[in-house]
């Protein structure tokens, strides 16, 4: 069965791609390139033996989406991972974001309904919820005001979808509203590469461990919190990828109560900073350089999943820790 993987050539796309290939799937990338490199193609092969086909493509050219499709019709699942994902810069660029996750959403959304069967999977967030009033945070907790251009692509991503799965019955959609993807690959053979600054925590610290940044700095360490540091919700990125794997064969097994369906993906458990760099310090051996710094505006102070729909209507569940999330983060940037 042929799934087609936009994005798949990017941290969360390549591990799914590695999933549904051990899963006996014959995978489709389309990638632009813009925020990974065709070396990942490598990875995948060596971990699984196989090289999905991979198409060279920026889906935010309407023809060429078209094209693609008009050449793959016995797609029976898109999984569509492909977007800009940098906060920061989509507050500074909002068009550059609404113009990439917008546009490649709805192109793609567009072809996926003109084939036989049209099984859809959208990379939704966490960050829709913004500071949740309660915790952990169920599915049907409300949608807060976007923080940022980044944020509001997640929302508008997912309304677009609720509207269009509402006046095509045929089409079958789910969005995974991930929590905080960490770690990588078990091999070392793929796993997260940011180019430039990491806009997230965990490559931040395993660089700076590494040596290619002089010092972490922890925003903030009186929070409301047991140590006053930020709460997250980290998942492995390779339960995560298998996620995907599940909610597909969902789909595919027509199994979906509703056309259109929403599954929270994290472990249920929250975890500080300073919890994240003492996994870090134990399972590495290393001492990690930082420093208190202060708050940064527009953190969010607790975040984790009420899991209990993805683990008991989607039938996942997350298995790894996160000492084998920073050990697979470690070998991977040793192998960088
Ligand atoms: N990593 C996270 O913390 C996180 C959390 C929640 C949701 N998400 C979402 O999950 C998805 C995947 O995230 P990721 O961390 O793997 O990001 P990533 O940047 O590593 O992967 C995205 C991939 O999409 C490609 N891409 C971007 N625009 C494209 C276009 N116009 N045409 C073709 N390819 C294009 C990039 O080259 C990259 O390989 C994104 O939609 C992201 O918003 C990520």
């Amino acid at each position: 069965m042929k799934v087609l993987v936009t994005g798949g050539l990017g941290f969360i796309g390549s591990h799914t791609v590695v999933e549904l290939q051990n899963e006996g799937f014959e995978v489709v990338i389309i990638d632009d390139l813009s925020n990974s490199s065709i070396r990942v193609l490598e990875g995948i092969t060596a971990i699984t033996g196989k090289t999905p086909i991979f198409e060279q493509l920026d889906l935010k050219e309407k023809d060429k989406v078209e094209h693609f499709f008009s050449q793959h019709k016995d797609i029976v699942g898109s999984i569509h991972f492909a977007a800009s994902k940098a906060v920061g810069e989509s507050v500074e660029r909002p068009l550059l974001y609404y113009e990439n996750n917008i546009n490649t959403l709805v192109y793609v959304l567009k072809s996926v309904l003109n084939l036989k069967v049209s099984n859809f999977i959208f990379s939704s967030s966490c960050t829709v919820y913004g500071q949740a009033d309660e915790l952990p945070i169920l599915e049907s907790a409300p949608i807060k005001a976007a923080e940022s251009p980044y944020g509001n692509t997640k929302q508008i991503g997912e309304e677009i979808i609720r509207d269009v799965c509402k006046v095509s019955p045929s089409l079958n959609a789910i969005s995974l509203r991930y929590f905080n993807p960490i770690g990588a690959h078990e091999s070392a053979k793929i796993g997260e590469l940011p180019i430039g600054m990491p806009q997230n925590l965990v490559p931040f610290i395993t660089q700076t461990a590494a040596g290619s940044r002089a010092q972490l700095s922890v925003f903030g360490n009186d929070y409301p919190t047991p140590d006053g540091t930020c709460i997250r919700d980290y998942i492995h990125v390779v339960d995560l990828a298998k996620a995907h794997v599940v909610a597909l064969q969902r789909l595919l097994d027509k199994k979906n109560k509703e056309n259109y369906d929403v599954f929270n993906i994290g472990t249920g458990k929250g975890s500080s900073v300073m919890e994240v760099i003492k996994s870090f310090e134990k399972v590495s051996g290393q001492k990690l350089n930082y420093r208190i710094a202060p708050r940064r505006t527009g953190d969010v102070i607790q975040a984790y999943a009420d899991t209990s729909k993805s683990n008991t209507e989607l039938g996942w569940k997350a298995e790894l820790t996160l000492d084998d999330a920073m050990l697979s983060a470690w070998k991977w940037q040793k192998s960088l």
